[in-house]
This record gives C-alpha cells, sequence and structure tokens, in this order.
C-alpha cells in the first residue's frame, strides 16, 4: 500500500503519539484451557480477563460445539484466539495489503474506521449512495463532509478541487458495487483523482468480495489497484455466508485501528465458529470458480451490471404491487424504500445467487416480459 498522503502523516503522527503516552494497545495470542486457565502468548494463567462470570464456556455443550465459541470479551482484554491471527494473516495475503483486521460486522466496520482514522479539521467526500453504516461512521468521526453525485467524476473533481487547501486529511468512499444499485464504481479514475487531489480512498467491497475479480478478490484486485488504495473493507455476511468483516491496509492503518477502533475495542469477540467458517470459506475461495461463471451467467441473462439487480418502481406503493406479483410467481424480492433509497426510487431489489435453480430466473424474465417491473 503506498501512502503518500496527508492521511497517512496523520495517521503515523496519531501512533507516535499514543505510544508517548503508553496509550498504545497490542493483541496478545490466547487459548482457552478449561478449568480457568488461559494459554497467554504461550504461557498458562489463571484467566482473570474474561467475562464468562457462569464458566459456561467450559460447559461440556459449548466445548462440543463445532469450531468452538471461544470469546467471552473484547479482543484487548481477554486476548485474541490463534485462529483468528491466522486468519487474519492469511486474509491479508490474499487480498495483497500488509496487514487486516477482524471486526464483528460490516457497520463495527465502518464507523470504527472512519471515526478512528479521521475527525475534525479532516474531510469525508463520499458517493452519495454508500451505505448508511459509512454515513454513520462520518458523523461519528466529526470530520466535515460533502457527498458527490453518484459515480460522478466530475462532481468528485469539483469537490476535491475545494478541499485541495485543507491542511487535514481527505478521504474519498466509495463502495465498489452499490448494495442498491448494482453499479460498479469506477475505481481506477477515483483512484486517480485522489492522487491528482492528495487525497486518500477508501472502499468497501462489501458486495464484490468473493464475486468479482481474480478468486474473487473483489473489484479492487480485478483492477490491479491494491497498492492504490488506502483502506480496504468488507462485510462477510454476503457472498462469504458468514459473519463478521474485513478491513486491510498498511501496518500503521492496522495498529491505529487496535489502539482507537472504538468498535472493536469495546465489543466482545466473534465466536471461533464464526472464525473457523470464515478461513475455511478463504482456503476454499479459488475453487468457486464453477459459482462465480454460473453467477456471471444469471447477470447476462437478466441484463445486469451485477448480481444485484434493482427493479426500478418510483412510487412505494407501486413497489408494493410489484413485489405481490412477484410473490404470486413464487418469487420473493423484496421492496426496498426510502431512506434506504433515495426518495421516488423504491425498486425490488434482486439479489442473485448461485444456488438459485434454471426455473427461477426463467420466472423472474417472464414477469419481465409480461412488463411486471
Ligand atoms: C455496502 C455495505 N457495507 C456494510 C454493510 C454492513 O455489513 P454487516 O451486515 O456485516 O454489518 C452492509 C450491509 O448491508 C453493506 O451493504
Amino acid at each position: 500500500m503506498i501512502f503518500q498522503n496527508r492521511l497517512q502523516n496523520r495517521i503515523g503522527e496519531r501512533l507516535g503519539n499514543l505510544s508517548q503516552l503508553l496509550g498504545r494497545r497490542e493483541l496478545v495470542a490466547s487459548t482457552r484451557l478449561g478449568g480457568g486457565l488461559s494459554l497467554i502468548n504461550g504461557v498458562s494463567y489463571y484467566d482473570f480477563s474474561t467475562n464468562d462470570y457462569l464458566g459456561l464456556l467450559d460447559d461440556p455443550v459449548a466445548v462440543a460445539m463445532p469450531g468452538g465459541l471461544g470469546a467471552s470479551g473484547s479482543r484487548l482484554l481477554s486476548g485474541t484466539s490463534p485462529e483468528v491471527l491466522r486468519f487474519e494473516s492469511e486474509f491479508s495475503d490474499w487480498v495483497g495489503t500488509p496487514r487486516s483486521l477482524l471486526f464483528n460486522s460490516g457497520y463495527h466496520a465502518n464507523i470504527g474506521v472512519i471515526s478512528s482514522v479521521v475527525g475534525p479539521g479532516d474531510w469525508v467526500i463520499a458517493d452519495r449512495l454508500v451505505h448508511a453504516s459509512i454515513w454513520d461512521g462520518i458523523r461519528l468521526s466529526g470530520a466535515q463532509w460533502r457527498r458527490y453525485a453518484h459515480n460522478d467524476m466530475g462532481s468528485l473533481e469539483t469537490l476535491l478541487s475545494g478541499v485541495a487547501d485543507t491542511e487535514g486529511a481527505v478521504l474519498v468512499v466509495t463502495e465498489s458495487v452499490f448494495s442498491m444499485d448494482g453499479d460498479l464504481a469506477p475505481l481506477p479514475d477515483i483512484v486517480a483523482l485522489c492522487r491528482r487531489y492528495g487525497a486518500s480512498v477508501m472502499v468497501d467491497e462489501s458486495h464484490s468480495l468473493g464475486v468479482l475479480g481474480p478468486e474473487g478478490r473483489g473489484l479492487v484486485a480485478a483492477h490491479g489497484l491494491q497498492n492504490d488504495v488506502d483502506i480496504w473493507m468488507a462485510g462477510l455476511g454476503k457472498a462469504w455466508s458468514g459473519v463478521g468483516a474485513m478491513v486491510a491496509g498498511s501496518e500503521d492503518l492496522v495498529e491505529l485501528l487496535i489502539s482507537t477502533s472504538r468498535s472493536f475495542m469495546f465489543s466482545t469477540a466473534l465466536p471461533l465458529i464464526a472464525v473457523n467458517w470464515a478461513h475455511a470459506v478463504l482456503d476454499g475461495m479459488h475453487s468457486f470458480d464453477a459459482q462465480r461463471a454460473r453467477l456471471n451467467r444469471m447477470v447476462d441473462l437478466l441484463g445486469g451490471e451485477s448480481h444485484i439487480i434493482p427493479v426500478m418502481v418510483g412510487a412505494v406503493g407501486d413497489a408494493i404491487s410489484v413485489s405481490d406479483q412477484f410473490k404470486a410467481a413464487g418469487i420473493w424480492a423484496p421492496v426496498i424504500k426510502p431512506p434506504t433509497v433515495p426518495k421516488n426510487s423504491a425498486r425490488l431489489r434482486l439479489s442473485l445467487s448461485a444456488a438459485l435453480p434454471d426455473v427461477a430466473i426463467d420466472r423472474v424474465l417472464s414477469l419481465r416480459k409480461d412488463g411486471v417491473g
């Protein structure tokens, strides 16, 4: 990752200050041994760090849970399982970044990352259609913000040139595949503009991870932009069929998040069963080409830009009646209404899955042919 911009300097300075004030936090590897004992960085201790007040993690039912439960506190308090550290290390190798960090969800990741890396005096410029968790992170950060017209590079450039003289960091945030519109961000153009104006880039790949790019590594990797994107994130609740989210970037970025990202620091870690599943999917990602090809065929048949295909309607009432007609044909396609999407743009959101049989696609095609939606 190349950090040649103000955000990089700011992250480095903040880490330096934290170290001086003894405020820097470190992860330790911790494995529960039972009977109140844990192995911490390879040494066995009676463990006074957990919130397992009733000792239920030693219960035979909990112990027999496939994959195990494990967490009983935040990673900073109760330590990090070696399984998590291994997963993070292999994940960052896979996406091609120096480090990555597991968050409890995409929502945790977006609010925790943005509020950690920018603050008052900085600027965030985001596509107007980015996910609510990104907006919540921006509000929490106290940074000033603007939104650019969706995927409109002229609008982004106008905003970037307007803040070019600011002393603070400028962070541009986009999704790669937009969650409610299914269209793709012009990542190479965004990166080029950010370089020109000394801004940093954060990309939410929640809807492209596992689907787009080589072995499902996402749209950033599809464009070979791993070294040009400063902050990369993706939820594991979509194509990964799991729970949690990964944030990837430089060593400094991840170190800063460990020490300052409140949604990381103050939330009980994910159970090991979730981590083990995420790791199993990572191990299998190279072998899902058939599923990705099937998905692509469906996208072509339905004429979408990606595996998320909006059926635009407009008024909420009309969208409900279109959804009812889909339901009558055995198709569950939920209505998405404001404020999730802009006013007068209620729609059905067709979210494709390789698990759907041909007959399901045929039914959608014939509904569309009959002018439904
Ligand atoms: C683009 C995007 N980012 C983040 C999130 C939040 O992810 P999670 O459901 O893991 O909290 C979502 C979920 O809908 C999303 O669509």
